[in-house]
């Protein structure tokens, strides 16, 4: 047996606490190379350590100046600063990277092992919000797979499989810790309130955007990208139970879904193993007793869901600006500088102060268009 050879970005993470939790699962089939995170040093050295990687990089470089002075000269080989995480993943042995770091930040990394042909399990959504275009051609141009590790696209891919063109796919959405409120009673929400998510256990900032939508309205995006479809053959539907992971609907009316405990170790475990499937530690599902409800999605008390359709349909770098706006924001937010009801409202506003209509066919344009839209951001959040 071919044993893989795995890069894992965001490896200090909830998606790659629950990869490493698989590879640990499957050491036979899965060996890793390289691990990344921002600045937790030494959870990442002990973390590489555990998993026998050869190299662990942090991106802030006077993290990984004091991990390495704290074990000189022993493995595993410490890297620091993102231009040598760039040239480590240039320089690796490994075929497939797990990109789970969360934001912006997993646009470069990713790129770069795009550039060498690895497969990408792909977490990291906003790498497809702001630079979708760019990504999915240079992918093809490099022969490189993108295979989705979000829950929602895991499950539309698995119904996928026999190659049928879809009609539409609907991607189920939890609705939230909100679901059920109006505007009104959102008004003073704290952060503690908003990070209570009611069935999955995620990172401080993709909680957020599933309280806003946001995550839902990034999805369709990122759904737009990986399987090709426009945007008006991709439904939200609100399933608070969280089983149902998406659906595909076909021409003659048929529909695929593909159903599971919320647990991000199936489709980290699906994206690793296929087309094969194995046997990992997670629990299996039984639906005796379940009850299982879909309802509309809350679009007026939630405008973050429609704002990101509407800037995903108009395209160019309008979908940067939101990506970069919204994590602003958010970061405001979790910080106690904004309302949660202003998160949506900035977006807005950058997206309407700002031209947006460009290309966004090359990392220049994307990296430029990133830094303006923060700016604008942290510029009317002070107003
Ligand atoms: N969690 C989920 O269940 C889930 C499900 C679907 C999709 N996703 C997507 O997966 C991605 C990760 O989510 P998460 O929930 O695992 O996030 P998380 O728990 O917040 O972890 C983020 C990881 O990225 C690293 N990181 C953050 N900023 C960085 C930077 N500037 N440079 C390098 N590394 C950086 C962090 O390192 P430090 O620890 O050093 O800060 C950490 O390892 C997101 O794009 C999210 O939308 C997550």
């Amino acid at each position: 047996m071919r044993q893989q050879r795995l890069i894992i970005l965001g490896a200090t993470g909830s998606v790659g606490e629950s990869t490493a939790q698989v590879v640990e699962s499957v050491r036979d089939r899965v060996g890793i190379d390289g691990l990344v995170a921002h600045r937790s040093g030494e959870r990442l050295w002990d973390l590489g350590r555990r998993l026998e990687a050869s190299w662990v990089g942090l991106t802030d470089a006077s993290a990984a100046a004091a991990v390495a002075a704290a074990h000189l000269g022993v493995r595993p080989r410490v890297v620091g600063g993102m231009d040598a995480i760039v040239e480590a993943i240039r320089s690796s042995p490994a075929d497939r990277v797990m990109a789970a770091m969360s934001g912006f930040s997993g646009l470069v990394p990713t790129l770069a092992a795009i550039e060498r042909g690895m497969d990408i399990l792909l977490a990291n959504k906003e790498t497809l919000v702001a630079a979708g275009e760019l990504v999915t051609s240079r992918a093809r141009q490099t022969g490189s797979r993108i295979i989705p590790v979000d829950s929602e696209h895991s499950a539309i891919f698995q119904c996928l499989a026999a190659a049928q063109p879809p009609l539409r796919v609907i991607l189920t959405c939890s609705g939230g810790p909100f679901r059920g409120r109006r505007q009104s009673d959102l008004e003073h929400v704290r952060p503690a309130d908003a990070l209570n998510h009611p069935t999955w256990n995620m990172g401080r900032k993709i909680t957020i955007d599933t309280a806003t939508l946001m995550n839902k309205g990034l999805e369709i995006i990122e759904a737009h990208w990986l399987f090709g479809l426009d945007y008006e053959r991709i439904g939200v539907i609100v399933h608070p139970e969280s089983i149902v992971h998406s659906m595909v609907e076909f021409e003659d009316g048929a529909i695929m879904a593909q159903l599971g405990e919320p647990d991000m170790r199936v489709p980290i475990e699906v994206a690793m193993a296929w087309p094969e499937r194995w046997a990992v530690p997670v629990p299996h599902l039984s639906l005796v007793g379940r009850s299982l409800t879909f309802e509309a999605p809350d679009e007026k008390t939630f405008p973050a869901l429609a704002l990101a359709r509407s800037a995903g349909e108009t395209g160019g770098l309008y979908p940067c600006a939101l990506n970069a706006a919204n994590e602003v924001a958010v970061e405001q937010f979790l910080s106690g500088r904004l309302a949660f009801l202003n998160i949506a409202t900035l977006v807005q506003s950058v997206l309407n102060t700002g031209d947006w209509g460009g290309r966004a066919d090359s990392l220049d344009a994307i990296l430029e268009c990133d830094a303006r839209a923060r700016a604008a951001a942290a510029s009317l959040s002070t107003v």
